[in-house]
C-alpha cells in the first residue's frame, strides 16, 4: 500500500479542519472570501494567486515540490527541515531506504511567506475566551504585521530549492498538525481538571511525548505564577502560528484566564503575563510538535507508508 502525494497532503488539512478550534462554518466562511478574493483578480493577478488557499484553510502548510499524483512509500518527517535533510534524505535513499517525500513541521517556502497569515486563528482562540472580537483582532493586527516583516526577509526558498535539486518531493504541514495538539490538550485538561499549576505539569508529563523530552532535560516548566498556585480557568494554546502580541495577557486576564499552556514564550511575553498575575505552563515545544505530527502519522503508517523521524520528532505511535 502506498499514498499519493495529494491525497496525504489533502489528509493532513481534513484532520486539521476536523480538530480546528474554529467551527467548520467559520472555516467555510473563511474559505468563501479567499474564493470571492480570487473571483474578482483578472490577468498577471489571478495567475499569481495561490490557489491551494481556495481549498486549504491553513496558509502555513503547502505541498512545496512534487507532483501530487506521486506515490509516496516511506516518508523523512521532521520538525524543522533544511537543506541538509534533503541531502540525508537523498543519502538514506541510496543507501537503500525508501523516501519519496520529506515533509517538515515549521513552514518553507511560499508556506513561510505567508505564515503571518495563520496567526489569524488566535483572534478567534481569543474570542472562544470571552475577548470581544474587535479587542482581539485589534490586539493581533501589529502582531501579525510583525511576524509578516519578519519572515518575508528570509531566505525560503533554500530548502525548496535543494529538493527540486535532488527531485525529492517537499511538504510541510504546520497548523494542520498544531490543531491536533491543541485539541489533545484541551481534552487531556477538561478529564483531568487540574486544581493547582503542578496539577497542570503532571498531566502534561503523561503525555509520552513530553515524558521522552523531561528525560533529555527539557521537561514542562512553570515560568510564571509558582507550581502550589490555583490554576484557575485553563487556556491551551497549542495552535495560532507563534507567540501572540504581548498586550494580549492583559486582555486574558480580564476574560478571566488564571493559567496559560503554550509550547514557548518569549522572556518580555513573560513580563506582561506575569504583570497580569496569568501562570505560564511551557508544555516544551519539540515534545508537543512531536505529539500533533504524531496524531497524524499514525493515519498516514495505517494507510502503508514508513515515517521515518528526523529532526527533533518524537515518533510515539498510538495505533
Ligand atoms: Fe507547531
Ligand atoms: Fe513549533
Amino acid at each position: 500500500m502506498a499514498m499519493e502525494l495529494g491525497e496525504l497532503y489533502r489528509l493532513g488539512v481534513r484532520m486539521g479542519m476536523e480538530n480546528d478550534p474554529r467551527p467548520r462554518d467559520e472555516i467555510e466562511s473563511e474559505l468563501h472570501r479567499v474564493a470571492k478574493r480570487y473571483d474578482a483578480l483578472k490577468g498577471k493577478e489571478r495567475e499569481r494567486f495561490d490557489k491551494d488557499g481556495l481549498w486549504n484553510p491553513y496558509p502555513d502548510s503547502r505541498l512545496l515540490y512534487g507532483d501530487e499524483g506521486r506515490e509516496v512509500n516511506g516518508i523523512l518527517w521532521g520538525i524543522d527541515i533544511g537543506t541538509g535533510e534533503i541531502v540525508l534524505a537523498d543519502r538514506l535513499r541510496e543507501k537503500g531506504r525508501k523516501i519519496d517525500l520529506v515533509m517538515g513541521h515549521h513552514p518553507r517556502g511560499r508556506a513561510r511567506n505567508t505564515f503571518a497569515d495563520a496567526l489569524q486563528l488566535l483572534s478567534y482562540m481569543m474570542e472562544e475566551e470571552g475577548v470581544p472580537g474587535n479587542v482581539a483582532e485589534g490586539v493581533m493586527a501589529p502582531r501579525i504585521r510583525e511576524v509578516h516583516n519578519s519572515t518575508i526577509t528570509e531566505n525560503n526558498e533554500q530548502c525548496v530549492d535543494a529538493a527540486r535539486l535532488l527531485d525529492m518531493p517537499l511538504m510541510c504541514l504546520h497548523s494542520c498538525t498544531d490543531v491536533l495538539v491543541q485539541r489533545y490538550i484541551e481534552n487531556l485538561m477538561a478529564e483531568k481538571e487540574p486544581k493547582r499549576v503542578e496539577d497542570v505539569i503532571e498531566a502534561l508529563l503523561d503525555i509520552p511525548e513530553i515524558d521522552h523530552m523531561a528525560k533529555l532535560s527539557n521537561p514542562p516548566e512553570v515560568r510564571t505564577g509558582e507550581k502550589g498556585r490555583k490554576a484557575g480557568k485553563i487556556m491551551v494554546k497549542m495552535s495560532g502560528g507563534t507567540a501572540g502580541p504581548k498586550d494580549m495577557y492583559e486582555k486574558l486576564a480580564d476574560a478571566g484566564v488564571g493559567t496559560f499552556i503554550c509550547m514557548h514564550m518569549p522572556e518580555a511575553h513573560l513580563e506582561e503575563a506575569r504583570k497580569h498575575h496569568i501562570n505560564v505552563v511551557i508544555s516544551g515545544h519539540m515534545g508537543s510538535d512531536s505529539l500533533g505530527i504524531n496524531l497524524l502519522a499514525d493515519e498516514v503508517e495505517a494507510r502503508g507508508v514508513e515515517v521515518i523521524p528526523c529532526s527533533g520528532l518524537v515518533r510515539v505511535r498510538r495505533k
